[in-house]
């Protein structure tokens, strides 16, 4: 089922999507304004996700959690970790290759947003105005100390994930 809520968290991804192809469209460089702007709708969108979707659809279900709930939180802990270093081409690249297939996941049908368009009824309109009213995440500076890129690898390692390396 895809309505107004399948459609604004996709568009997300369309607008997100084409903030990070900004961001790496000089090979060896990334361009600091989209990245940026990536970076703080990609962190909102997650907590969307997270804090408003994840919990409505376990409210819907009578308390029983969404089964593909575990996996999605793996892959935005992996996509978190990864803004928290400055951007690299690999990171960015390993952003990507994780988005490719956990947005699919959300997508596809039967996926994600349509559990959450199919479950919403009557509070279609209410769950809409929740998400377009989402305020942003606090973001914090890049951090450029080595065991945050480490640490960010071992989560990605966790998520099921590779760390791609750009040539
Ligand atoms: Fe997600
Ligand atoms: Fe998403």
């Amino acid at each position: 089922m895809r309505g107004a809520l399948y459609q604004y968290l996709a568009d997300d991804h369309i607008r997100l999507d084409l903030l990070l192809q900004r961001a790496v469209a000089s090979p060896g460089v990334i361009d600091a304004a989209p990245y940026h702007e990536f970076r703080k709708g990609i962190l909102r969108h997650i907590s969307m996700e997270e804090k408003i979707v994840l919990p409505a659809i376990a409210r819907w279900q009578g308390g029983r959690k969404a089964a593909i709930g575990e996996r999605l939180r793996l892959d935005h802990g992996a996509l978190v970790a990864l803004l928290a270093p400055p951007p690299t081409p690999s990171i960015m690249l390993t952003i990507q290759s994780i988005l490719e297939v956990h947005n699919e996941l959300e997508e596809r049908e039967g996926g994600f947003y349509e559990l959450f368009e199919g479950l919403a009824g009557d509070e279609t309109e209410r769950m809409l105005a929740q998400l377009k009213s989402a305020p942003p995440v606090a973001v914090l500076p890049n951090n450029d100390k080595p065991e945050v890129l480490e640490s960010a690898k071992k989560v990605v390692a966790m998520a099921g994930h590779e760390f791609k390396v750009a040539s």
